[in-house]
């Protein structure tokens, strides 16, 4: 079985990109042998402080926020970076080559229940002769040069794009290095699965109200088969879902918070789910637009997200 740094050389990957990748999936793999220790090391609960987003931290939101910001403040190639849990961009290295935005630990309420979380990662190439700042991470997720997560469940996963197609490695606990298991993933066009929070339905538009009534409706309603639905509550779980077996996945804009157009972050959650999803042949829209053609405003802007199987994404969007 190929390692990662083989596939890596193997598909001609620029020896500067290699290295951030290289660095920030070892950081994941020492996340991935704290969280296994979970109250043993005494890292659970809470830190005590709250987010740019407002929202309370979790001691491993933290934890997992210092240990990758430390790496690749260390690398030579990382010119700066944007976190979920820093409130502005960090700038590293002036002629470093790459920015990278990345979510330390995607889902962390699911961390008191023992249940998957997950980093997510996504980079840019981008060169300047002035430490970078937020505006130089306002590009379109299309111009993203690699995307991907580290999934930590029963095993620990690394699912990546580098434009070349998704491929998913299995780290070994023996090597605490990731193995490449299953090549060019590819997601199934339709799909009988979805993954939505129902408690919020009352807040959503009417069309997508309608849409997840003839889910809902199944066999008996308009669409004529029945689906099942499925919730991880952390959206690297769900994502994962759907690239193994199939399936849509909608956080759709609410009118819960008017200030708020979506639940999810554009920079280090939807832009390289999207990514990903597209490299395996589904799709990924806000209610009106590619989320890869989106251009940013700020790092850590919201944005509504449907993505997954291309014809149940055209489908729901066709409401
Ligand atoms: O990072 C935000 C997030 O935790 C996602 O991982 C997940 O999909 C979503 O929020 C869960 O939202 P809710 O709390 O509405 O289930
Ligand atoms: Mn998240």
């Amino acid at each position: 079985m190929q390692n990662l740094s083989q596939v890596l050389a193997a598909s001609a990957t620029p020896e500067s990109l290699q290295s951030v990748l290289n660095i920030t999936i070892s950081t994941c793999v020492d996340i991935s042998n704290a969280l296994k220790k979970g109250s043993l090391a005494g890292i659970l609960g809470m830190a005590g402080n709250e987010n740019v987003q407002g929202e309370e931290q979790k001691k491993l939101d933290v934890i997992s926020n210092d240990m990758l910001k430390d790496a690749l403040l260390a690398c030579p190639a990382v010119r700066a970076i944007a976190s979920e849990e820093e409130d502005d961009i960090v700038p590293a290295h002036t002629d470093g080559e790459y920015l990278i935005a990345f979510d330390p630990l995607d889902g962390s309420s699911n961390i008191d229940i023992n249940a998957m979380v997950g980093t997510i990662f996504s980079l840019y190439r981008q060169t300047g002769d002035n430490p970078a700042t937020e505006q130089d991470f306002l590009i379109q997720g299309k111009e993203q040069v690699a995307a991907g997560y580290v999934l930590y469940g029963p095993s620990s996963m690394l699912v990546l794009t580098t434009g070349k197609g998704v491929n998913m490695f299995t780290l070994d606990p023996d090597t605490h290095t990731f193995l490449l298991t299953r090549e060019n993933v590819q997601v199934a066009q339709d799909t009988q699965e979805f993954a939505i929070n129902m408690s919020n339905q009352r807040f959503w538009a009417d069309s997508m109200q309608n849409y997840v009534n003839n889910l809902v409706a199944g066999k008996n309603g308009s669409r004529n088969k029945d689906f099942n639905m499925r919730w991880v509550a952390a959206m690297v779980g769900d994502v994962h879902r759907i690239l193994c077996r199939g399936g849509i996945f909608i956080y759709p804009w609410d009118n819960k918070d008017p200030s708020k157009p979506g639940k999810l972050r554009l920079m280090y959650e939807a832009n390289p789910m999207a990514m990903l999803l597209e490299q395996a042949g589904g799709k990924a829209h806000t209610h009106t637009q590619r989320i890869l053609d989106i251009q940013p405003e700020a790092i850590h802007q919201r944005v509504a997200v449907i993505l997954g199987a291309a014809n149940e994404v055209d489908k729901c969007l066709s409401y």
